[in-house]
């Protein structure tokens, strides 16, 4: 009988449900967009019930799509975004607050304050982290503080927490398993990544207790089965990941040294860097990768904040274009940006400038100027922004990279591909199947349950859709790098009064 496997994507704006099959490709995509709540400025929360009712629902839509039944499925694989915290009710499986998503940033405060007090050392030792609102304890606590008697009761046991990963595994289970992965785990600021167990110094600092906390298993084993009665047949649920660590996994960059880029709203890049934690002294994330229950493999991660939201702007904030699809069109239009250098630091500059206080800049305007070459320094300074994360990673490995794997909508665009082989030196690669993430989950789900039997043979599942090898000289590259460098420091510090 032929089997499929079937992966959950639960993502920051919608949940995503797909059906693979024994060659991983894609049988059925269901995918269903949420509800983004911004009770106040920096808040950012979805509604618990709402993401495992939309999940569910593209489940069911996805499985009717590809025309079968849960008893064709060998088993569930889940995946995503990070950071996201939930706390419920054990006895209901009602959530007590909504999700505070990973983007909001109400406990800045709290990590200013941890800060001062001298903590980040500890929390960068043992969590391979930075103390900012991103990651989710310092939310955690925010709940537990804020939500009338939920301390006292977390205390008595009444309460569990987990990412959204754990939400989900609860709710499929029926309430029976209460159990997150490793790589989830890790971004908690409450998991020693050398150990992979919760930390009680960590747990103390952040004032968290223990009895709210779901187990930590591997990435890739069979935790449980769906409740009798969701899906019509009982089917395991075998492999479990963040989002970015799944998309790195669903590239097979299984090798120390292999890395991927995601082009979305920002970018995620991710190294794999084998069994080493590896320590960055350019203020990259030291984060799990996964663990296949033969111990953890562990990456570097850095994220560029604004990727694909700079050419949001150039059609939302500037009218330049009315489709974001247009701008490769438009971009093409000029050989190069004619020495106009955009640095889109919308927020501030996150890895390697860490700089909060940045502000978006354009420089090298001249009266020849044209759209065309503003939409190519928007375009560049995407590809530049990735350079300067690849170049800290490599740097804080010691490995040098000969490929770079892109995946997330924006790798469609061919032009900024090449830009950005162009300015890392490096062939940059770009798979059949871009959805990743989801295949990602998929294999270790299907690897857990025997349904893949090896990593070799998901390397050779991998295909390639199209590489873009580096065209512009050595020379060339560098002036290029060194002008972006230039651009950046007169955004830097710019809203620092
Ligand atoms: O760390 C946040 C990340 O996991 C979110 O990913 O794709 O849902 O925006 P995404």
């Amino acid at each position: 009988m032929t089997q499929f496997i079937l992966a959950l994507d639960q993502g920051t704006t919608s949940s995503r449900a797909i059906v693979f099959d024994h060659q991983g490709q894609i049988r059925h995509l269901a995918q269903k967009e949420f509800t983004q709540h911004f009770p106040r400025p920096g808040w950012v929360e979805h509604d618990p019930r709402e993401i495992w009712s939309t999940q569910l629902g593209v489940v069911q839509e996805a499985l009717a799509g590809a025309g079968l039944r849960a008893g064709d499925l060998a088993a569930i694989g889940i995946t995503n975004q990070r950071e996201t915290v939930i706390v419920w009710d054990r006895a209901s499986g009602e959530p007590i607050y909504p999700a505070i998503v990973w983007q909001d940033r109400r406990t800045a405060a709290e990590c200013e304050a941890l800060r001062a007090a001298g903590h980040e050392d500890l929390i960068r030792e043992k969590t391979g982290l930075l103390l900012d609102p991103y990651f989710s304890g310092t939310k955690l606590a925010w709940i537990l503080d804020h939500v009338p008697g939920a301390r006292v009761r977390a205390e008595r046991g009444e309460l569990a927490c987990g990412t959204v990963d754990s939400w989900l595994l609860y709710h499929l289970t029926g309430g029976e398993c209460h159990l997150t992965d490793v790589s989830n785990a890790s971004r908690t600021l409450l998991l020693n990544i050398h150990t992979g167990e919760w930390d009680d110094e960590l747990l103390a600092l952040l004032r968290i207790p223990r009895a709210l906390l779901p187990g930590v298993r591997p990435s890739s084993e069979v935790y449980g089965e769906t409740a009798p009665g969701l899906l019509g047949a009982r089917v395991k649920i075998a492999g479990m990941a963040g989002d970015q660590q799944a998309a790195t996994f669903g590239q097979v960059c299984l090798r120390p040294g292999m890395a991927k880029n995601t082009y979305g709203t920002g970018c995620f890049m991710l190294m794999n860097t084998g069994p080493g934690a590896v320590r960055s002294p350019s203020r990259l994330l030291t984060t799990v990768a996964w663990d296949r229950g033969q111990g953890r493999t562990y990456a570097l991660e850095g994220s560029v904040f604004v990727a694909g939201a700079v050419v949001q702007w150039l059609r939302d904030g500037l009218g330049l274009i009315r489709d974001a699809a247009e701008i490769e069109a438009l971009a093409t239009g000029v050989p190069d940006s004619g020495g106009v250098y955009l640095v889109p630091a919308f927020v501030g500059l996150g890895a390697p400038y860490w700089d909060p206080y940045a502000r978006g800049t354009v420089v090298g305007l001249t009266r020849g100027t044209t759209r065309a070459h503003l939409a190519r320094a928007a375009l560049d300074s995407v590809a530049f922004q990735a350079a300067d994360l690849l170049g800290a990673m490599v740097q804080d490995s010691g490995v040098t990279l000969s490929e770079l794997r892109v995946d997330g909508g924006a790798s469609r665009n061919n032009l900024l591909m090449q830009a950005q082989a162009d300015l890392l030196g490096v062939t940059v690669t770009r798979p059949r199947v871009t959805e990743t993430t989801a295949l990602g989950a998929a294999f270790l789900a299907g690897l857990a349950v025997g349904y893949w039997q090896s990593e070799a043979e998901l390397e050779a599942l991998w295909q390639v859709d199209r590489s873009f090898e580096p065209a512009l000289g050595a020379d060339e590259r560098e002036r290029r790098v060194r002008q972006w460098r230039r651009a950046v420091e007169r955004s830097r510090a710019w809203a620092q009064e």
